[in-house]
């Protein structure tokens, strides 16, 4: 079974953990900081581990990536790109900017004829990143308790990386809508601005995307 490393300490980087771990995948969350991670790991069980930026990607054969939209590239930057060559990059990372929401609607650092996987596929082209996981919250990523399944919009350049992403988002209890290459991450990443606003607007944070054919 693939060894998972996430490179994250946030609320995404411990549900995505610890949903891998149920399924019994070996995980390594990774940090700058890892007392961060100390209850994670003192409750996950023998196959948690927490290392840093450069040990999880080494250790990961799957890489999740789930750090801070405006800290991405620069997070990126400190991992050893020879340690992420052909390995899948499952990126649920969103653009976010640092300021507050207006009137519920979340503000974007790019703009709608670029997005943060090109950016971050342009600055490691040896890896193959995948948009997943980056337009529901994180109670809803592992094993969502919809009447439906819902529906998660994923893309990327690699065909055999959106394989595995498919396979995993699957496995988490979703249905996989591939909308095509990097570029459809235009798209994606501001369902994450959609799916915030009755969240922001009405305290509703537990709903997801489904698409009708
Ligand atoms: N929260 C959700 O429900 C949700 C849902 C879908 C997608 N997302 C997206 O998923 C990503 C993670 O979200 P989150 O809420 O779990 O955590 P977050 O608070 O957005 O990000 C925390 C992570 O960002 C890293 N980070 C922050 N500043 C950094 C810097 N200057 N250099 C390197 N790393 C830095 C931290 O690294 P250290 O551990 O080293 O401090 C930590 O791992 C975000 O892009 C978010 O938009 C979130």
């Amino acid at each position: 079974m693939k060894t998972i490393g996430i490179i994250g300490s946030g609320i995404v980087a411990k549900t995505l953990g610890t949903g891998f771990l149920d399924k019994g995948h070996e995980v390594m969350l990774g940090t700058r900081d890892v007392t961060k991670l100390s209850e994670w790991l003192s409750t996950s069980g023998p196959k948690a581990k927490v290392g840093s930026f450069d040990e999880t990607a080494s250790f990961g054969d799957i890489i999740v990536f789930a750090v801070k939209g405006t800290a991405a590239v620069t997070a990126l930057g400190q991992i050893d790109s020879q340690l992420l060559k052909d390995k899948t990059i499952m990126d649920a990372t969103n653009p976010i900017a640092d300021v507050p929401p207006i009137n519920g609607v979340l503000s974007f650092f790019t703009d709608q004829n670029t997005s943060l996987m090109e950016q971050m596929q342009s600055a490691v082209p040896e890896a193959n990143f995948v948009k997943a996981f980056n337009s529901v919250g994180s109670a809803k990523m592992v094993d969502p308790d919809f009447e439906t399944k819902p529906t998660m919009f994923i893309c990327g350049n690699n065909s055999e990386a959106k394989k595995e992403v498919s396979d995993i988002v699957e496995l988490f209890g979703w249905e996989t809508e591939d909308m095509g290459s990097a570029e459809a991450a235009r798209a994606i990443e501001p369902l994450c601005i959609l799916w915030c606003i009755p969240g922001f607007r009405d305290n509703q944070w537990t709903h997801a995307f489904k698409l009708l054919k």
